[in-house]
Parts: structure tokens; sequence; C-alpha cells
């Protein structure tokens, strides 16, 4: 396999997040597994864009309790409750949510004290229910904006097919 994770830092996000899809497609070709891919899509996001933490929460009961998936970066809380922290609102939401500085967000959870801005995207499957939400975490404040949303979204539409 001659794939690697490109450098998309200083790459405008529109660019990137296109130049990401094509990586992840033609590394998941084939793939009918979710673990892979998420293990795979963690991977490139992380180290691509220079992220504090990017990774999974799997749904485990649904409506009711998120548990950590394969990520990138430190100690990851294990159990997130649906309503809890950011990822947990956007779970019990089903939509993306973007919080521009954490400190302004009530209920957020520390896993990492260096975190300043977060997206959580909701993962949808192939029976179009929440499987799961992706959380990137960044150490700069509003990291994170509509591009961002658009470009994680779409990558995430894979679980769906
Ligand atoms: N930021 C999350 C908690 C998970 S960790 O940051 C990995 C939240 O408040 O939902």
């Amino acid at each position: 396999m001659a794939e690697t994770i490109p450098d998309l830092r200083q790459v405008p996000k529109a660019r990137a997040y296109a130049e990401l899809r094509g990586h992840s497609d033609a590394i998941l070709e084939g793939v009918d597994d979710d673990v892979t891919a998420m293990a795979t899509l963690a991977a490139l996001i992380h180290h691509s864009f220079g992220h504090l933490w990017t990774g999974f929460y799997r749904v485990v009961e649904p409506g009711q309790l998120l548990r950590v998936g394969p990520y990138q970066g430190s100690l990851g809380c294990i159990d997130i409750a649906f309503g809890q922290g950011v990822c947990g609102d956007a779970a019990a939401g089903g939509k993306t949510v973007i919080v521009r500085d954490i400190e302004k967000y009530l209920g957020h959870i520390t896993c990492d004290a260096r975190s300043r801005s977060e997206i959580v995207v909701p993962v949808f499957g192939k029976r179009g229910d929440l499987i799961a939400v992706l959380d990137v975490d960044s150490d700069r404040l509003n990291a994170f904006d509509v591009e961002d949303a658009r470009g994680l979204e779409r990558l995430v539409s894979w679980f769906a097919k």
C-alpha cells in the first residue's frame, strides 16, 4: 500500500478535505469494517491537520451511552452519556456541534487540558441510525468552522454506504 498521510496544515480547507477524501476512498476501497474505517479516518484526519485529539465515540446503548472507539491523541474518557458534554450533545441532537471556545461551553468534558476548541460530527450507519460521533479537538481557539463540518460530514458518510 503506497498511501501516506498528507500534510494539509497550510492547505485551504475545501481542498484539504477533498484531498483527504481521495486518500480515505483509496485506503478503504473494498473494506467493510467500521472499526477499520474509524481507525483509518482518525489517523488520517489527526495527522494531516495536526490536531490535538481525533477519534470516535461509539453508540453502545442507543439514546443512552457513548463509549470511546479508535482514536489518536492522549487518553480519552471511556464513557460519555447522551446529553453530556459536546459529544453527548451532538449524539442527542444528531447534529454537528462546533465549539469555538471550550471554556464557554457549559458541561464540556475535559480529557486534555490543552484543548481550546472542538467539533463533534454525528456518524450514521447504513440503516440511518446513529452509530457514533467523531470528536476532533484542537489546542487553538476557534479552529473549526462550517467548512470543517462539511468536510468531516462527507468523510464520515462512508459509514452510511
Ligand atoms: N471533548 C469531549 C470529551 C471527549 S475528549 O475531549 C476526548 C466532550 O466534551 O464531549
